[in-house]
């Protein structure tokens, strides 16, 4: 498998993948590289048969804290001179076209980005430390990666409203009530839980996994493209506007957001 250290992945005898996102110092973030070494490694991971099952986590206690906000230039999914999809686009791709399937093992962090990668996976175990959040009101923005979708299918449309309008904390009794994640489990435990998990679910033949999940996915494909769709292109359009600018430099100023200045 290529290695990067920005997503380090380790193989199992058992056909477990254990792909970790390694930026701990910023809890993850995923700036241009990142989402490109997920991309790789997922895509790698699709055409290894040695693999049946992926476990998706985060190093230094935190899954995710979503788009790095510092990285930010007012453009939010800069094409590239190659004219491939941005990296952003392609490792959303890879995600939704990973035809086995993906477990999250969430601690600490999951936010932005990288809440809606942890909900977008087929089996979500959280820990009982964990900080979700759609931060997408407070941003000036909308959902990404088809979580206006996904949210609504997982726990249903009130609720989904709810957390995207109020941009609130979730924390794991929250989460779990509401069905955005399985089960949860003391903090320390919840990796190997989800590595045991995927073990279990690894024994069994590679081809009637793939052909569960896209059994299961079929009811939610024409949603989740929708979704997508309505997302970039409102993003395009919000992405840079004086209101993201406001959220996006208060934040790297450590102060709250003025938004009435827009009224
Ligand atoms: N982009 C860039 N840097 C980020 C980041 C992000 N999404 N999330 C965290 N960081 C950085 C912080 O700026 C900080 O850097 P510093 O040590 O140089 O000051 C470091 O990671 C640690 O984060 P900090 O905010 O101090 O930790 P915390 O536990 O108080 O809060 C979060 C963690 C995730 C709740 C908070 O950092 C946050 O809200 N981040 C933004 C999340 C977000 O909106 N993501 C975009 C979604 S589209």
């Amino acid at each position: 498998m290529t290695e990067s250290p920005l997503i380090l992945s380790e193989l199992d005898d058992d056909g477990v993948l254990l792909v970790t996102m390694n930026r701990p110092q910023k809890k993850n973030a995923f700036h241009e590289p990142q989402w490109d070494a997920l991309a790789n490694t997922l895509n790698e991971a699709k055409d290894n048969p040695a693999v049946a099952v992926v476990v998706l986590t985060g190093a230094g206690g935190n899954f995710s804290s979503g788009a790095d906000l510092s990285s930010f230039s007012g453009e939010p999914r800069p094409p590239r001179t190659d004219g491939k999809a941005s990296a952003f686009f392609a490792c959303v791709d890879s995600l939704f076209e990973f035809d086995k399937p993906i477990l999250a093992a969430v601690n600490g962090v999951a936010v932005g980005g990288g809440c809606t990668i942890a909900v977008a996976c087929d089996i979500t175990y959280v820990g009982d430390d964990i900080r979700m959040r759609l931060p997408f009101a407070n941003l000036g923005l909308v959902p990404e990666i088809a979580s206006s979708y996904i949210l609504q299918a997982n726990i249903g449309r009130q609720r989904a409203n709810e957390l995207m309008f109020t941009a609130e904390w979730i924390d794991a009794a929250r989460a779990v009530e509401m069905g955005m994640a399985a089960r949860s489990f003391p903090a320390a435990e919840v990796l190997d839980a989800t590595i045991g998990k995927a073990r279990e679910i690894a024994q069994w033949p590679v081809s009637a996994l793939r052909g569960i999940k896209q059994t299961l996915q079929v009811a939610h494909q024409a949603g989740i493209e929708s979704a997508r769709k309505v997302e970039d292109d409102i993003m395009m359009k919000l992405a840079g506007s004086p209101e993201n600018i406001e959220a996006v430099t208060a934040f790297m100023q450590k102060r709250k957001p003025d938004f009435k200045q827009f009224r």
